[in-house]
């Protein structure tokens, strides 16, 4: 059962989560226009008057561009100051995750985009790991990731995980922890709910935005981490047999940080893993502010 933290922010006021309800009329419930993000926070552990969030400016700019593609303008700084005071309300005392929506909050039937009434609410719950950090087991999904063609990618938009869905069920299902999609060219795209890295030869490569992946916003710290690090990224088209050669494999998301793939299908990954420990290591101490060259990545909020 989720721990949700107790106030919300629903049409247009803090509320107390327990009154943040929809109708079961709600537009966006049965066409899944909506919109979400997703980041973490945690308590400052060298100040206990402060919250620390990670990279508050570019999940606001991403809800606000998946906001748009829903034909609804809804500012990042608007977004951004209702989470700054949705923290300072909730005051949380352990790890935490926002969730903020943009969805249709109309009543009623026909899917559409124009003349439907929409809105937006955040409400948070505590949340540890994810993913164990041990290291997890991934099932090639049957199911491909969607195509730009059809969905608009660029933005998290809720319909869009129905295949995150099924491909997470399908993998749990069958016995593994995680699942990987393939897109429509046949090559690698991303896990459920996570980027996904490769490590050969000591270099990093990940599927590239023309690979049909969500612009994960821990996807992109890492690749700056890494090349400050020295240590070389290449964003290309990866193959599914790519996986099974891999000297290290992992999956980005800000729910599952870094977390090591140790299996896929029957291939069992080596269990060293220098690279994944390195940038790992160096993720969580930026997201801590243990690292001064990061600092413009946390957003310390004043909570006391
Ligand atoms: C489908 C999908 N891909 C990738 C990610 C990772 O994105 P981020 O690092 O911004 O959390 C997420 C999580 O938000 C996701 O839902």
């Amino acid at each position: 059962m989720h721990q949700f933290l107790p106030v919300a922010y629903f049409k247009g006021q803090f509320t107390a989560f327990e009154d943040a309800n929809i109708s079961i009329a709600t537009h966006a419930l049965h066409y899944g226009t909506g919109a979400f993000g997703g980041l973490r926070g945690i308590p400052d552990p060298q100040n206990p008057s402060q919250i620390l969030l990670f990279r508050l400016d570019r999940h606001c700019q991403r809800l606000s561009s998946s906001a748009r593609l829903l034909n609804f303008g809804l500012p990042a700084d608007k977004i951004q100051s209702v989470i700054i005071e949705f923290v300072r309300r909730n005051r949380p005392q352990v790890s935490f995750y926002i969730r903020p929506l943009v969805y249709t909050s109309d009543l009623g039937i026909s899917p559409r985009l124009h003349n439907v009434e929409k809105d937006f609410f955040v409400y948070g719950l505590e949340l540890g790991d994810y993913l164990s950090p041990e290291g997890v087991s991934c099932r090639i999904s049957s199911w491909y990731r969607q195509e730009d063609r059809s969905l608009p990618l660029r933005g998290k938009i809720s319909g869009a995980y129905i295949t995150s869905s099924l491909a997470k069920t399908e993998a749990v299902e069958s016995g593994f922890d995680e699942a990987i999609l393939m897109n429509t060219q046949g090559k690698v795209s991303e896990a459920s709910g996570m980027n996904v890295f490769i490590v050969r030869a000591g270099k990093l490569i990940t599927p590239g935005y023309d690979q049909d992946i969500l612009e994960g916003i821990t996807r992109e710290s890492i690749i700056t981490i890494a090349k400050d690090l020295e240590i070389e990224v290449i964003e290309r088209p990866v193959d599914k047999s790519e996986l099974f050669i891999a000297d290290e494999v992992f999956l980005s998301g800000t729910a599952a940080k870094i977390t090591p793939v140790r299996q896929i299908e029957t291939h069992h990954m080596p269990q060293s893993r220098p690279v994944t420990e390195k940038l790992r290591e160096k993720l969580s101490a930026v997201v801590e502010n243990r690292d001064p060259a990061y600092q413009k990545w946390v957003f310390p909020i004043e909570v006391a």
